[in-house]
């Protein structure tokens, strides 16, 4: 490159010029203070991360995408994919201390070399809800209600999403009681996950690549076939226990309120291959985009990464589907909130005056821009004008010798005089 040289983020990252930072700052707001409101605690860890933490087993897709690297003492890191795995480890150093059940959330930045599509980034941000070490549906019913709290409250309801929900473990039986043996479960999970992004002849080929006999393809087919849970009871010939946990969790969630937004859907089955029960993901009501949210139960993670056993339930929520959902329904959170005060001065004996001014203001807890050199008034008034600030004071000569000012409230076209000393307390 010359010296003209023009840069760019990498592609798939993203830069964040104020107006966005405001916009992200909303969606934060709207994560956070829901998080509190259900009483979630909030935690936070490093990006980087080694590699083996991350790993886990071969074939399951986010493994793949992870952006690795040594370091200079050639240990094998890696940026974060997700948070999931980092929360267990935290938890597993400290499972003798922790009291349980605990509700925890984050906000992460993550990092996935993706193919790039409408709403998957190489770097997005994640709200993480988890709750570990419950086994009761009710956690699973808290981390939907307060995901659903923080949509209401960015201007999304009922009509807008649903959340399809599924269970690994009903899968799983579907597929033993239709004779496919659960060796063979774990491929078939993840030859599913991507069944809604492609033809269901990628699919027959992703199903036989794992080694699926005709006969278990065909099961496999019908078992995607069904539509509702009395269907699954007619498959079965009777009750079942992870149908029964099924029927169970949409109860609770009806009296909770989330009724008219929950569907049981057979083909949310999740790309992670740690989900061992209950899978949700959120989608919007046109199917117009990839996942809002998602995530389920995993019972194994916390025993894998070297903890004592644990169940724990919980889902991650990123900010790119969201922010282009709401960008098309016209409810875009970003608001620039303006400064209280623009303060200006014709010339540098009126900059002390002006300076103490504005310390003063900003010491009743009030914003102030003060201006960093000296101006006309013309200058300053324009300046001022565009729309940043709601009150203006322009320090000229005559006003430090009266020892008074201005105060123009830009909104509302009034004009104020006041004592400088009372102003200056
Ligand atoms: P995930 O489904 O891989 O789950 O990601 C959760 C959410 O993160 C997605 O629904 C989407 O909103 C967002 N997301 C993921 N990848 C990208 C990307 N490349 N660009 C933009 N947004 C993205 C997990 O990561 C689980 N660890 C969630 C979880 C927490 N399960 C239990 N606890």
């Amino acid at each position: 490159m010359g010296n003209n040289a023009h840069f760019e983020p990498p592609r798939g990252m993203r830069d964040f010029y104020p107006e966005a930072v405001a916009a992200r700052n909303a969606l934060f707001d709207a994560w956070t203070q829901s998080s509190r409101l259900f009483g979630f605690s909030q935690y936070d860890a490093c990006v980087v991360e080694s590699l083996e933490l991350l790993k886990r087993k071969r074939g399951d897709e986010i493994v793949e995408q992870i952006y690795a690297f040594k370091d200079k003492s050639n240990r094998d890191l890696a940026l974060r994919p997700e948070m999931t795995p980092t929360l267990a480890r935290l938890i597993a150093a400290r499972q003798g201390q922790l009291a349980f059940p605990l509700k925890w959330f984050a906000i992460a930045q993550c990092f996935r070399y993706e193919r790039m599509s409408r709403g998957r980034k190489r770097e997005h941000y994640q709200w993480n809800l988890d709750v570990v070490g419950e086994t009761a549906l009710a956690a699973e019913v808290e981390v939907l209600a307060c995901a659903a709290h923080a949509l209401r409250e960015l201007g999304l309801g009922s009509g807008d999403y649903k959340i399809h929900i599924n269970s690994r473990a009903l899968l799983a039986d579907l597929l033993t009681h239709s004779g496919v043996a659960p060796a063979f479960h774990p491929a078939t999970f993840l030859a599913l996950d991507k069944r809604g992004k492609q033809e269901d002849a990628d699919t027959l080929r992703a199903l036989k690549a794992a080694a699926l006999d005709d006969n278990a393809i065909a099961a496999v087919f019908r078992i995607m076939g069904l539509q509702s849970l009395e269907e699954v009871r007619q498959l079965f010939g009777g009750e079942q226990p992870a149908l029964t946990a099924l029927q169970t969790l949409f109860q609770l969630l009806a009296e909770y309120g989330l009724g008219d937004i929950a569907w049981f859907d057979i083909g949310i089955v999740r790309g992670l291959d740690y989900y061992t029960g209950i899978v949700f993901e959120a989608f919007d009501a046109e199917r117009q985009f990839r996942a809002i949210f998602g995530g389920g139960r995993y019972d194994n993670l916390l025993s894998d990464l070297g903890g004592a056993p644990m169940t724990a339930v919980g889902l991650g929520f990123g900010d790119v589907v969201i922010a282009e959902l709401l960008a098309e329904k016209g409810r875009l959170v970003a608001q620039q909130t303006k400064l209280d005060y623009a303060i200006g001065y014709m010339d540098d004996s009126q900059r002390s005056a002006a300076l103490r001014l504005a310390q003063a203001i900003r010491r009743t807890g009030q914003s102030v821009d003060v201006a960093l050199h000296a101006e006309k008034p013309k200058q300053f008034f324009a300046r001022a004008g565009k729309g940043a600030f709601q009150k203006a004071i322009y320090v000229g000569p005559d006003d430090v010798a009266r020892g008074t000012v201005r105060i123009k409230n830009l909104d509302e076209r009034t004009e104020e005089e006041r004592s400088l000393t009372e102003l200056l307390g």
